[in-house]
């Protein structure tokens, strides 16, 4: 096959978003709209990914820049689609299809776009339609009594007869480049909005005799458009079940698929089991049997074969990254950071927060509790209300607590400082030095107890 470059047309301003970012850059399932377009571009392999810029022109490119397959355009100013394009050909070969797509249509499948390449066979030119029954504000498909495509008329050129058709242009179309860039010479603006249109193309199509050929499919939210933060709202809806659908169809056990929000990538293993409201962000793997309560936020981590996290925990490894070892179990209301690795089977209880801190097998901190950049050996059992005392306002130290030590309620560990192996220390102690091993250390403020103090009375106004 014919190589395949993309054009992304992403000039538009999208003034219905009433948002000063410009629209392309709106978020769906955690990316840029038009990074989903990128991404899909790069699925049916295209050689190159030209984008049309032009409002919020920087913007859009600063969001691009580290991708070299990707190359923009200006389109300054925006005079209509077909104007757009003619700011993009200088830049395609000759021996390419053009594939039209648009920054602010997300959804678009990469099979869909394969079956219009297919079409398009290096030498006609190939449509996306859409059969809907609400075609208003689109382009309508004019075919003759034979069925073949004759024109697309825009809404606002069409006359009432046309506009009771139901098949719609979605904006995405395949072309060999060198019959794009001979139409796009011919264009004019004689129309209702003085904008050059890219649909002509498809009367000059007809002109040269080149067989004009359309796609039409029914899933309407592969083609449709952001516009405004409703439409925005319902196509993360629809992406969202699609992704639901997806790790259902691998056999993830999803309680509620209208309850599950995936803002980047989830891989499953077998037997996940997920509750309702639960959102993934970042890059999530979650090993064989794992099960994730209600409402948990996970993003950047590693959760192993069988552990299970109990509702309400919040989990983000950001760029370090958190692991949840086998067999573990985490929360409820728990908070693993950046850095927080945890060994198999260890216990992380309610309130506990996490940080930059290794716990190793059968480790245990069940309530109450911060470990930041700390070393937590085998079957160490954390008491509750303890913390260690990482930072001295300007450098952070580490903790070590060796295997076997107890940790006493409401103790502070002050970094840096070493809990020799198999210690104990005694619950309220404030320890700032290195502590034997197998000993029993207490560092508390003396009890001070005044045998005749009497309770004040309350005096009468
Ligand atoms: C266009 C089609 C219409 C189709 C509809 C599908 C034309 C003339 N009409 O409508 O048949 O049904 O898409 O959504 O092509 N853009 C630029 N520069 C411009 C104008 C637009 O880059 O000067 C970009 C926009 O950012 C957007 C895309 O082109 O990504 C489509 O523009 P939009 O104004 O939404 O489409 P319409 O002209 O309404
Ligand atoms: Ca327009």
């Amino acid at each position: 096959m014919a190589f395949v470059d993309v054009v992304v047309m992403a000039a538009g301003k999208g003034t219905r978003m009433k948002s000063s970012m410009p629209k392309v850059l709106h978020r769906l399932g955690g990316r840029a709209l038009l990074q989903h377009v990128i991404d899909t571009a790069s699925q049916v392999q295209a050689r190159r990914v030209v984008v049309i810029t032009g409002h919020g022109a920087e913007e859009v490119e600063a969001t691009l820049s580290d991708n070299d397959k990707v190359q923009c355009v200006r389109q300054m100013p925006q005079l209509g689609t077909g104007h757009a394009m003619q700011q993009a050909v200088p830049v395609l070969a000759d021996d390419g299809i053009t594939l039209v797509l648009s920054g602010d249509v997300p959804l678009i499948q990469a099979d869909t776009l394969n079956a219009l390449l297919a079409l398009c066979d290096g030498q006609h030119l190939a449509l996306l339609t859409l059969q809907t029954p609400k075609p208003a504000g689109y382009g309508r498909l004019v075919r003759n009594p034979q069925g073949q495509v004759q024109a697309i008329v825009e809404e606002k050129d069409a006359t009432p007869e046309q506009r009771q058709i139901q098949e719609i242009y979605s904006g995405i179309m395949a072309v060999p480049t060198r019959l794009l860039r001979a139409w796009l010479a011919r264009l004019d603006n004689h129309n209702a909005q003085k904008e050059y249109y890219l649909t002509d193309v498809v009367k000059f199509a007809v002109a040269d005799a080149c067989q004009v050929q359309a796609h039409c499919i029914t899933d309407a939210w592969q083609v449709e458009g952001v516009n405004n933060p409703v439409q925005l709202a319902e196509l993360e809806c629809a992406y969202q079940h699609h992704q639901a659908l997806r790790f259902m169809e691998q056999g993830v056990r999803l309680r509620d698929p209208a309850r599950f929000d995936l803002r980047g990538q989830l891989e499953c293993a077998q037997d996940v089991e997920i509750d309702v409201n639960c959102i993934f962000e970042g890059q999530v793997r979650l090993g064989e049997g794992v099960k994730i309560g209600a409402n948990c936020v996970i993003a950047n981590c590693i959760i192993e074969a069988g552990a299970v996290i109990h509702p309400f925990t919040h989990i983000d490894g950001e760029q370090l990254g958190v692991t949840v070892g086998e067999g573990a179990r985490v929360g409820p209301f728990a908070r693993l950071r950046p850095g927080a690795d945890l060994g198999a089977d260890v216990h992380i209880g309610n309130f506990v927060e996490v940080k930059n801190s290794t716990l190793a097998k059968g480790a245990k901190a069940n309530h109450l509790a911060y470990l930041g950049d700390a070393t937590v050996g085998e079957r160490v059992n954390y008491g509750a209300g303890s913390i260690t005392a990482n930072y001295d306002g300007v450098n952070k130290h580490r903790t070590v607590i060796e295997a076997d030590v107890h940790v006493g309620s409401n103790s502070v560990l002050v970094a840096p400082v070493t809990i020799g192996a198999g210690g104990t220390i005694g619950g309220g102690s404030t320890i700032t030095k290195d502590t034997p091993a197998g000993a029993l250390t207490v560092a508390r403020a003396k009890q001070t107890s005044i045998a005749n103090w009497q309770r004040p009375v309350k005096t009468k106004k």
